[in-house]
């Protein structure tokens, strides 16, 4: 849902979530164009954005995504996405309301490693008089969910999905690209996925499953992989907006980063040499992904932009301390009642305070739209 707003930057109450259409559009694009040339589809992975709006212009012209909540699965199958991938394992007593989306009409996906939980989707969606289709999840080196793709476990997990349960595929994400540092290391993330997934697929194929979808992905790795053979979709999500944690590790740059936090800055305290701005944790969040403070690739809870070497060094509930890396703060720049935009560490956990975004074109002051998100669970 979008409405048209009139208003600029200079009238919003602060803080506020921007978001640049025109880097985000460029994003979007430049993965599209990456994943053809790689030969694979793009199941984007709507964790970060939350929105429909981004959605639809993540996928022009429609396709499967990847929700990481139920009430995400609703909410896009409510604007037109009936190809949805459920990407966390899903607990017994979602399978009702899984069941509720599938008879109006959802294919969704289920993820799973457990035995435990393969019997219960199978009893469960045996007892509804439907089949949940599944994703067996591999642990491709990252150490969260998944598989080893050689256990016996693969096939004792398969072997389970009977009557009300049948296997669509398997898939796997390499959350640990997060500590890649080069290009080749993040290429060797995104071939370890591709071979563990691979190799999974090719052991239940010859165990006589169909074994249909092979997945894999995060952005460093997405954006890193230069052979993706036997895999069929790509699941990267940040890629949408970037954040200087991307930016750290190379998924992106800077000037590519679509989401701010538009901040007032409240206090200057020039013996310290820091700005005070109404944006803290809850607003920033805490979340520094990998990164960690004593690392040259530490940018703290966000990055001014504008204004190289501004970040925030530390937070409380609704105070960000802003300081200048490398130099002098110029604090006439900065006046108390002034803006400042701040470019998150990590977008995904900063979006998820907020339940709309300010949309803006490149520069232009202007507001141009409000676009919802969907929160929660
Ligand atoms: C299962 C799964 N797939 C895909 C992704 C997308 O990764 P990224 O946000 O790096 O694009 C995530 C992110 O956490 C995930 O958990």
């Amino acid at each position: 849902m979008s409405t048209t707003l009139r208003n600029s930057l200079d009238e919003l109450e602060t803080p506020a979530l921007i978001l640049d259409r025109r880097r985000l559009d460029a994003n979007l694009l430049r993965m599209r164009e990456h994943v053809a040339r790689l030969g694979v589809s793009l199941r984007p992975h709507m964790k970060t954005a939350k929105s429909a709006e981004v959605a639809r212009r993540a996928l022009p012209q429609g396709g499967g995504i990847t929700v990481s909540t139920l009430r995400e699965a609703e909410y896009f199958f409510g604007h037109g996405y009936h190809d949805l991938f459920y990407a966390v394992g899903a607990s017994p007593q979602k399978l009702d309301r899984a069941a509720a989306l599938m008879r109006r009409g959802a294919r969704l996906l289920l993820a799973l490693d457990q035995p435990e939980a393969a019997r219960a989707i199978a009893e469960r969606g045996s007892a509804l008089g439907l089949a949940f289709e599944v994703m067996i999840e591999i642990d491709c080196g990252d150490g969260r969910c998944g598989l080893d793709a050689q256990s016996s476990a693969l096939l004792e997990v398969a072997a389970e999905l009977r009557d009300g349960a049948t296997l669509a595929g398997v898939f796997t994400h390499g959350g640990h690209s997060y500590t890649g540092r080069s290009p080749d290391e993040l290429a060797a993330v995104a071939e370890q996925e591709r071979r563990a997934v691979t190799a999974a697929a090719s052991r239940l194929r010859s165990t006589g499953y169909d074994c249909a979808i092979v997945s894999m992905g995060s952005t460093p790795s997405v954006t890193h992989a230069r052979d993706l053979s036997g895999v069929t979709e790509v699941r990267a999500g940040i890629y949408m907006f970037g954040d200087a944690f991307q930016a750290g590790v190379g998924s992106c740059s800077a000037g590519d980063i679509a989401v701010s936090v538009l901040a007032t800055v409240i206090g200057q305290y020039p013996q310290r040499g820091e700005l005070i701005v109404d944006a803290g944790a809850l607003a920033l969040s805490k979340d520094i992904s990998t990164n960690r403070f004593d690392d040259e690739r530490n940018v703290g809870y966000g990055l001014v932009s504008g204004d190289e070497g501004l970040y925030v060094a530390r937070v409380s509930q609704e105070h960000g301390v802003i300081r200048r890396r490398g130099g002098e703060l110029d604090f006439s720049r900065h006046p108390v009642g002034s803006r400042l935009r701040i470019q998150p560490n990590h977008a995904c956990i900063t979006a998820a305070a907020y339940d709309r975004y300010h949309v803006v074109d490149g520069d232009s002051p202007a507001v141009e739209a409000e676009w919802d998100r969907v929160n929660g669970w």
